[in-house]
């Protein structure tokens, strides 16, 4: 297969009542796990990379290491920008071979989210490009992005329906409570308003910041209409805690063959676990 964008796959979750998981991938070995994990459980995946780490692993590894697993996998597989603010960034790699994006244009006013929205949904859609949006805001931390509790905000269902007919977008990431990283407390999710924004729009649903939060909260959600759930910080713990226990047991250990299998091993579970959680397995 060839790298899709995320139209067919998040149209036939919508359809059927799933959702794709977007895994965030940092390297290879991330890579790996998460496009060895969807082929072997037989689900549609979605690869996200933040501007951070597209500039550390480099955007046209990334295209071709997913370009290289497509080939070798039958199952459906997207690069995803994630978290982009930078129009002339999602363009450029738009161009390389990325056939998805989230623009973040969250953080600015209304209009101004509306117009770079629109901006990026006209250039994108002429590559069969797809685009995300989020109207509110996430609080949390994921990898260099930094929003604060104070200046986070609930996505507004009215406001959702004017905001994707207005910028023409294909899916619509919401702010109904979860946040970035790691939770203080416990996650709550705010169902009401998650159902409200479903009957105002039709383009599929995004969930944010889905590690930490109980599987219960999160298929319920799934059961609501969200269709896609990102996943960064619940794969990001086991690879380092299990490199850093070898690491413990093996002081004078420096082979990257040896350290990274670990991590890699630990990190397959939980990619697996989600892929479940998500009810994607046996749908590519
Ligand atoms: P978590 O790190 O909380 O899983 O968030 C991931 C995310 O939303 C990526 O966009």
């Amino acid at each position: 297969m060839k790298i899709l964008s995320t139209r067919e796959m998040l149209k036939k979750a919508q359809r059927e009542g799933y959702a794709i998981p977007a895994f965030n991938i940092h390297n290879l070995e991330t890579l790996q796990v998460v496009v060895d994990t969807a082929a072997e459980l037989r689900s549609p995946v979605i690869l996200a990379g933040t501007p951070s780490t597209i500039a550390y692993a480099g955007g046209e590894y990334i295209v071709a290491m997913a370009e290289t697993a497509a080939k070798e996998y039958d199952i459906p597989i997207a690069i995803h920008l994630d978290h982009y603010e930078d129009v002339e960034a999602i363009k450029h790699f738009i161009d390389l071979g990325f056939k998805s994006a989230m623009i973040d244009a969250s953080h600015l006013d209304y209009e101004d989210n509306i117009r770079i929205v629109r901006e990026v949904v006209e250039y994108a859609h002429k590559f069969d490009a797809t685009v995300e949006a989020e109207l509110g805001r996430l609080g949390g931390q994921e990898d260099d992005l930094i929003v604060d509790e104070k200046d986070s905000k609930y996505t507004n269902p009215e406001q959702a329906r004017d905001f994707v007919e207005r910028t023409g977008i294909d899916s619509l990431a919401v702010a109904i409570g979860t946040a970035h990283g790691l939770y203080q407390g416990e996650a709550k999710l705010d169902f009401d308003r998650l159902k409200e924004i479903r009957d105002m729009v039709d383009v599929p649903l995004v969930l944010h910041g889905a590690s930490d939060v109980p599987d219960e909260l999160v298929k319920k959600a799934i059961s609501l209409g969200i269709c896609k759930v990102n996943v960064a910080t619940d794969l990001k713990i086991p690879f380092s805690d299990a490199v850093k226990k070898y690491f413990n047991e093996n002081p004078t250990a420096n082979d990257p063959r040896k350290y990274m299998t670990p991590g890699k091993e630990a990190m397959k579970k939980i990619v697996a676990h989600k892929i479940m959680v998500c009810g994607s397995n046996g749908k590519a």
